[in-house]
């Protein structure tokens, strides 16, 4: 049995065993939530054993409680389907793409903005969120162009619409991995670990030489990288620069050049 499957049948296994204490039968609703807790707490009990992601453990220990929470308030069905649609429009397919919206902090953005090569450059953001990154880079640098490219439709119309006001910044709505990147001097990517081996093959099929990949968070296993940069913040965030077209070796310093 894979591990997802044993992780998805967690929360059965977590009700079978709160199911097996002997409950009183006077029981009210409130004893209900007693019962999702101790639900909850079993699954995440059980993830932590068979090692499941520190995430996973919350999302165990928080949704029995937080359906029988959610049950009590007796909102009505449109509101859940409010909910469902705004939750589809921000994450839109991020079941098939492993790709979830969290955004670049201001530490981070300090560093993109001085990684920057000095003269001015067309800068991508694949997947560019709220565009915030983008409106910080593109205020600080008039010289340069900024792109952003979004397929979540609601983070999309958000990004565009603040991009209005700046004349050298362009939020479009697509998929990334059709948009060549053979123009661009800087491509960022915040993405996960999922795309990361597909993203190191389109680097080195459409960046020129000289141009830059960087990479927030998660490397590319099978490259080197030219420059690993230490972001000063909580996350110790840490900033992976590709230059693509030349032999890539561990410790090569792109800022050096
Ligand atoms: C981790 S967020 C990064 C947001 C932004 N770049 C930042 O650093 O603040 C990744 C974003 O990529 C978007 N995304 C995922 N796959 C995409 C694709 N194939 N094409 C366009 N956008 C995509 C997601 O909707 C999400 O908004």
């Amino acid at each position: 049995m894979s591990a997802a499957l044993v992780l998805g049948l967690l929360p059965l296994f977590a009700w079978l065993s709160a199911g097996l204490v002997p409950w009183p039968t006077t029981w009210t609703p409130v004893n209900l939530m007693v019962l999702a807790i101790l639900q909850g707490g079993i699954a995440a009990l059980l993830a932590r054993i068979l090692r499941a992601p520190v995430w996973w453990l919350w999302i165990h220990a928080v949704f029995m409680p937080g359906i029988v929470l959610a049950h009590r308030l007796a909102l009505p069905p449109e509101f859940w389907l409010a909910c469902f649609l705004i939750v589809l429009l921000v994450f839109w397919r991020t079941d098939i793409g492993q790709i979830p919206l969290y955004l670049t902090n201001q530490p981070s953005r300090q560093a993109v903005l001085s990684l920057l090569p000095q003269t001015p450059c067309k800068v991508m953001d694949i997947g560019c969120g709220d565009g915030a990154l983008l409106r910080h880079l593109a205020r600080a640098r008039p010289d340069c162009l900024f792109v952003g490219i979004e397929h979540a439709p609601l983070t999309w119309a958000w990004a565009w619409l603040h991009a209005q006001s700046i004349a050298n910044l362009s939020i479009v709505r697509g998929d990334f991995w059709t948009y060549p990147f053979h123009d661009c001097q800087v491509v960022y990517a915040f993405l996960s670990p999922a795309p990361m081996s597909r993203l190191g093959v389109k680097m080195h099929a459409e960046m020129v030489p000289g141009s830059c990949l960087i990479s927030n968070s998660f490397a590319i296993s099978e490259l080197a990288p030219a420059a690993i940069v230490d972001v000063p913040d909580r996350r110790r965030t840490k900033l992976y620069l590709y230059r693509p077209g030349e032999k890539l070796m561990a410790g090569d310093s792109w800022l050096s050049k």
